[in-house]
């Protein structure tokens, strides 16, 4: 019976390259129509206003476009020209991170002609269980107090003279932006639940436990963790065109055209284009491989029929998908010895724990009774049941990595990098020269498990081919989104956008 139970969950979780292909024509698809109208995806495909990216180029630089140009001796009306004034910026920012698993207070320090990153401090600490369900107050009063120390400790007990008021804010969750430094809540993810706090300014909620800590800072850059990662990415290489975050949660960003954005018609920028937040935890399609462990984990969430994507593929649940699967088989079967109360217990496994048992490498798999013992305290299982244990672990991880690659191949197909000229050309893929193409990603599932970071190139190079695979590079940037914020700071300080 446990046998059947696995080859089971063997079926249910079938990524084949046809099937992964679909899910990747249907994500290009569901960004099209989340680009199209409000609501008209449950990719939500949300505007950034971030439509200049860093990229570590010198001087001051002016940048006029010519929208319209008529000719006019006597109406000076009908030229509309835009400049973007981009200065350098010296100097020492401060930078937030909240959303990780680790909740970051970043001091970046830029200087020299080109806005070099002189020097970086990172101080990361864990938000207790109980801020992440209390009221917004405590959560930013919590933020500020971690600022106040971590300047004050920079400037022995009082705020330095050379710090700039000018704050990065990465705020991983989605937000309704209004402009590159404000936005409302629209949902909470990853097991956060401040009910007070959705439909509300972010930058407000934080602007008014600074003021309350005494603290003259205002945030200059509210940004998706996705987006400081790609402004990071592309600092250090300007081939950077989208972003991926795979850790406790999973989300995407990329540069698209402005004239593609449909659903905010007449916006003006002046690159030509914008970053767009895809939250695409929240992407479905019935092409998914969906499991009843994973219908049931989604019932038992604070958040049902909501972040699907996200619940097959991030850290905070992969753990759970796989105690849902060992509990089923000690209900069906005595092979994990008398019923473990712990194996009901939702979150007990952890991810991290997850990868342990899963890259146990030791012929008689000790971290895996050890994992099996102190954590869901079932003793004294025989090797192949552990051996069992392993398989789990890997059909699950598996998926998940498969169904991130065609995501990103998605991403990919939509703007035209996939090697096959785009959703809506027909040329042949010998016609296209393959750019070199860069993704920046970021977060623990990715960078410290890796058998995940291994079944996802496999999976990139199925779906690609290799030819078109060998041009696309994922690079991690570690710590990024939060340094990306501190440049997205220095980049739309000085904007001047002039349109006549
Ligand atoms: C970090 C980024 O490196 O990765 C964060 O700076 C991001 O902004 C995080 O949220 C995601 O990783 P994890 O594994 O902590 O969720
Ligand atoms: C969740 C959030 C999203 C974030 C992602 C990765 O999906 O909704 O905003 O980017 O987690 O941290």
């Amino acid at each position: 019976r446990v046998m059947g139970v696995l080859r089971e969950l063997e079926e249910g979780c079938e990524t084949t390259v046809g099937r992964l292909r679909q899910v990747v024509d249907a994500m290009a698809v569901e960004m099209h129509a989340g680009l199209a109208s409000e609501g008209g995806s449950k990719l939500k495909m949300l505007l950034t206003y971030v439509d200049n990216l860093p990229s570590g180029v010198s001087g001051i630089g002016i940048d006029i476009k010519f929208f319209a140009f008529e000719l006019s001796i006597y109406t000076m009306s009908s030229v509309r020209l835009t400049f973007d004034i981009v200065m350098n910026e010296k100097g020492t920012y401060y930078a937030l991170d909240l959303g990780g698993t680790n909740f970051r207070v970043l001091r970046v320090q830029l200087g020299g002609q080109r806005s070099s990153i002189l020097d970086k401090d990172v101080e990361r600490q864990t938000i207790p269980q109980h801020l992440m369900t209390g009221t917004s107050e405590d959560l930013f009063d919590f933020i500020a107090s971690s600022l106040q120390q971590f300047v004050e400790k920079e400037g022995n007990g009082s705020t330095p003279s050379f710090v700039r008021r000018e704050l990065g804010f990465t705020f991983s969750f989605p937000v309704k932006q209004s402009s590159v430094s404000s936005g409302l809540l629209l949902k909470w993810t990853k097991g956060f639940a401040i009910e007070d706090m959705v439909g509300k300014e972010v930058c407000e909620c934080l602007q008014q436990a600074l003021i309350r800590k005494g603290l003259d800072m205002r945030v200059a850059a509210l940004v998706n963790d996705t987006v400081g990662t790609l402004a990071l990415g592309h600092y250090h290489d300007v081939d950077t065109v989208a972003a991926v975050i795979i850790g406790t949660g999973t989300n995407a960003c990329y540069l698209e055209r402005t004239d593609a954005i449909i659903k905010c018609q007449g916006l003006l920028t002046s690159s030509g284009g914008m970053v767009v937040n895809m939250e695409w935890g929240n992407f479905w399609s019935s092409h998914l491989p969906r499991t009843s462990y994973d219908i049931d984990l989604d019932a038992n969430s604070p958040n049902p029929n909501d972040q699907g994507f996200e619940k097959m593929i991030s850290g905070m649940y992969l753990g759970d998908i796989v105690r849902r699967v060992v509990l089923r088989m000690s209900q069906e079967s005595d092979i994990f010895g008398p019923a473990s109360p712990r194996l009901s217990m939702p979150f007990i496994l952890r991810t991290p724990l997850m990868a342990e048992m899963h890259e146990d490498d030791s012929p008689e798999l000790t971290e895996v009774a050890r994992i099996l013992k102190d954590v869901l305290e079932i003793s004294d299982v025989p090797l192949k049941v552990r051996k069992l244990i392993v398989r789990i672990c890997d059909v699950v991880t598996r998926r998940a990595a498969r169904l991130a690659a065609a995501g990103i191949v998605g991403i990919l197909k939509k703007i035209g990098r996939d090697g096959s000229g785009g959703i809506t050309s027909g040329r042949s893929r010998s016609d296209i020269k393959m750019r070199r193409t860069v993704v920046a990603i970021e977060g623990g599932l990715y960078t410290s498990y890796t058998m995940f970071r291994e079944y996802l190139h496999e999976a990139l190079t199925e779906i690609l081919g290799e030819d078109i695979a060998q041009h696309v590079i994922l690079k991690v940037t570690e710590d990024g989104s939060g340094t990306g914020a501190a440049l997205l700071v220095t980049k739309f300080l000085h904007r001047k956008s002039l349109c006549k």
